[in-house]
């Protein structure tokens, strides 16, 4: 078997089709080369000589197709990306929240887990300075369960830390040994990660103080970021705030958003 196989024209639109039916991830002409270099190696493994046969394997076992959805999917993600989002939250939305029981936040495509701690040092920092005992809960879910299980682990390179100060990786951070760190335990129990695709819909106990969904509907087509527009509308509690990737926007959706400032709604 040749190194790289070709994808043929219809092979690539059943991938594609396949892709958007799942997870409503739109892969246009240009992603033909990205699909070919990120499914290749399944062919080799299974020893097949087609795309059209990995695709018969796929229509029959879902979790190769979890796995190569989870090869497509773009999952770079570091930690305090977007930092006008963390000064919004300790800024804005924690002196709102400081005398609640509880702040509850949704991470929506949280990757490996660097956005959520993000998000949760961030706000015991901010707590901490205002001396509240405000309780923290976040959800932070995403459709790759390799990326969950590393987030759960919340074991990184300590490279990954260079926009923190020492104090904060001092506070927020144990050594494991010269080139990585672990988040501290009372991190990692404020947050439940759990797989979940933006594709369904969720039956929700307690809505949300704020959802993070930030550069993950930048895949979608603009059917499967209404659907999850709607769905975020519907978790989130009235005067709560949106965050989306400065890439992104949400303008004709139909609902009812007030703009605050770049990348950031509020439910009206
Ligand atoms: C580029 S990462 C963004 C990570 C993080 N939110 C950030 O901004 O750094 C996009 C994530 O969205 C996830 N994703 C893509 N389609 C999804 C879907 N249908 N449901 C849930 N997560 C999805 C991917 O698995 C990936 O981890």
């Amino acid at each position: 078997m040749n190194s790289m196989a070709e994808i043929t024209e219809k092979e690539f639109n059943d991938i594609r089709a396949m892709v958007y039916r799942f997870a409503g991830i739109y892969l246009g002409d240009e992603k033909k080369s990205l699909v070919v270099s990120r499914l290749n190696k399944y062919l080799k493994k299974y020893n097949l000589r087609s795309y059209g046969k990995l695709l018969d394997m796929i229509s029959k076992d879902n979790d190769l197709l979890s796995k190569v959805i989870n090869s497509i999917s773009t999952n770079v993600t570091y930690f305090f990306r977007e930092s006008d989002h963390f000064d919004f939250i300790a800024d804005t939305i924690v002196p709102r929240f400081a005398h609640s029981e509880t702040i509850r936040i949704w991470s929506a495509g949280c990757s490996s887990g660097e956005e959520p701690y993000s998000v949760a040092i961030c706000i015991s920092e901010a707590l901490r300075k205002q001396r509240s005992h405000a309780n923290i809960k976040i959800l932070a879910t995403d459709i790759s369960t390799d990326v969950i299980k590393t987030a759960q682990k919340g074991i990184y390179k300590i490279d990954a830390l260079k926009n923190m100060s020492t104090d904060l990786i001092n506070r927020y951070f144990d050594k494991k040994d010269k080139k990585t760190v672990q988040i501290k335990s009372f991190i990692r129990q404020l947050i439940s990660f759990r797989y979940f695709n933006l594709r369904n819909n969720i039956n929700l106990y307690n809505k949300f103080d704020l959802i993070l969904c930030r550069n993950v509907m930048i895949y979608f087509d603009k059917s499967m970021q209404k659907h999850t527009l709607e769905l975020f509308y519907n978790a989130l509690k009235p005067g709560a705030y949106l965050f989306i990737g400065h890439a992104e926007s949400i303008y004709n959706s139909g609902l009812n958003f007030e703009f605050v400032k770049s990348a950031i709604y509020r439910k009206k």
